[in-house]
This record gives structure tokens, sequence and C-alpha cells, in this order.
């Protein structure tokens, strides 16, 4: 049996290598398609694969019918809004994440981030730190609660609006539960997205929200671009020269943001979060064990397409 590693956006090689050794002590083949342009290539390189690995790689239907043996699709990774998990449930294709394996590594982006932006991008003039400011999580998955960990040692307080985890759970990580978004936005000084992109959250951060942030407040995206409303974004910000957008995530709007915003708007020129030695195996390597144990034992604890 063959599993394919179709990273557009490659791994470190040592996380290769580690999935490569976890898949042929397991009598697995392993084929590697690395910074493909192309589609065709993708969809010629998925024709005799039983098993895939990917990371934010488009996997839809047309990738499914030519992978006519493909049994499983391990996300390397946390958000799966790249996959058509119903066009894989119709192809009776088991699609699983590695939740929480790169978690760190976006959240210690985003602290550098927020320090590369307070500190006005080490430009020689006065700038600000992060101890005793106020930082709001939008939700409480394994980023957020990786940031609130580092945000405490820095000295920060965090509060966090996540009405789909356990008050409780968010308290006991020393986070103050806050009972709206409106509340999130309005009462700190720095806000960062961490809600995966889904039909709800789409374009759900927009004018309203940034345009009530606190004075000189920084919102930063390291979810998902397609979560921001990018016009009401531009016209809040528009109002509101004091505010800054800080995004691992390239804007659609791209061009018009650094006209309008110049340094007010600061984002990485490719999804950098979870681009470190560390993450890329611990993802890689989840995701080939994950593979191994469901194509021997049918394990699937982590699919997401029930
Ligand atoms: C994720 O959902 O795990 C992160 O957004 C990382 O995505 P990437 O593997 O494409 O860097």
């Amino acid at each position: 049996m063959k599993i394919l590693i179709a990273t557009e956006k490659p791994f470190a090689p040592v996380a290769v290598k580690g999935i490569k050794e976890i898949a042929e002590t397991a009598g697995l083949e392993v084929a590697l398609l690395e910074k493909y342009t192309e589609r065709a290539a993708l969809l010629a390189a998925v024709a005799d694969v039983d098993a895939l690995i990917v990371r934010s790689d488009i996997i839809d239907a047309e990738v499914m019918d030519a992978a006519p043996k493909l049994r499983v699709i391990v996300r390397a990774g946390a958000g799966f809004d790249n996959i058509d998990l119903s066009a894989a449930t119709a192809h009776n294709m088991v699609v699983m994440n590695t939740p929480g394996q790169n978690a760190n590594a976006v959240a210690e982006l985003v602290v550098g981030m927020l320090i590369y932006t307070i500190r006005n991008h080490y430009d020689g003039t006065s700038g600000t730190e992060l101890k005793g400011k106020k930082l709001g999580l939008m939700a409480f998955g394994a980023v957020a609660q990786n940031v609130a960990r580092i945000a405490h040692g820095l000295g920060m307080e965090v509060s966090s609006f996540s009405p789909l985890d356990s008050p409780q759970m968010i308290t006991n990580a020393g986070v103050h539960v806050v009972d709206s978004r409106e509340e999130l936005f309005l009462n700190n000084d720095i806000v960062s997205l961490h809600i995966p992109s889904t039909p709800t959250t789409k374009r759900s951060i927009g004018y309203d929200l940034v345009k009530s942030m606190k004075q000189n407040a920084i919102l930063v995206n390291t979810a998902r671009k397609d979560v921001i409303d990018e016009e009401g974004l531009l016209r809040a910000m528009a109002e509101r020269t004091d505010l800054r957008y800080v995004t691992d995530l390239k804007m659609d709007n791209h061009e018009e943001a650094v006209k309008q915003l110049g340094n007010r708007y600061f984002f990485t020129p490719k999804k950098m979060g979870a681009q470190t030695a560390e993450a890329n195996i611990n993802a890689g390597l989840a995701a080939a064990k994950q593979i191994v144990e469901f194509l021997r034992d049918g394990v699937n604890t982590y699919q997401v397409n029930k």
C-alpha cells in the first residue's frame, strides 16, 4: 500500500524523514509531491495511492475522483476547511486531522508578531510592552490555550469568548470567561482570532466589531483569512486610524490594504503559523501513525467526517 505526502508548502525535511520511517516500518511505500504548482500534478500523483497526507492543499471531489484506491486523507494540522468532507464521505473515504500538534508554533507566531508590532517593527522609535495589556482570545482551542500560557508568562490579562468550550475549562487555565464577542472586542487591547472557518464564521469579523475596539487596539488573525469581512475591516480601520491588523494570511484585498493602512497592516507572505520543524514533526508523524493504525486496525479516533 502507498501513502502520498502532497504538500504545496513542504514540511521540514526532518519531518518527511520521520513520516517515511513510520510508514516504511509498517510496510507502506511513501511518495512525495512537494511545491507543486499545477493541480494536474496532484491529480496524477493520487492515481495509485491508498492514503494521503496534506496540509492546506485543496482536496475536493475532483481529487477524490482521480484517486480510486484512496481510503484515508489526513490533514496534518488542525483546520480541515480545505477538504470537502461530504465528497469524502460520498467516496467512502475517511478524513482525519491531527489536532493540537502544531498549536504551539502558531501561538508563538501570535506573540512574535505582536512584539514586532508594538515595538514599531524595530524601527528605532519608542514602542510599548505586552506586560499588563489585556488579551482577548476568540475561541479557546489548542492554539488559544498555548497563547494564553505564553501571555500569562508575559504578565498579560487574558480573557476568552468561546461558547463551545466549558467555562470551567477556560477558568482552569486562568482565563476570564467573556459572554459575547462584542464584550471581547470592546474591552481588550489585543484580540486574537482562533475560530475555524465554517459557514457560520466566514466573514463574521467585520465593521461593527473592529470599530468598537479599544484605543490603539490590535487585531491578530492566525486563524483563516475568510473569517474576516475585509471590506468591513478596511472601512473600520479608515475611521479608526489608531487600530492595527496583524495577520498570518495576506488579505484578498492586499494591495488596497497596503495602500490604505501602510504599516498598520502586517502580513506574512505565506502562511507561517505552523512552519516550524517541531510543528512539522509533530503533525507529520501523527498523520503517519494515524494512517498506519487506520489501515492496520481501523482506528479512526480523529475522523472528522463521521
Ligand atoms: C492548521 O490548520 O493546522 C494551520 O492553519 C496550519 O496550516 P498549514 O499546515 O497549511 O501551515
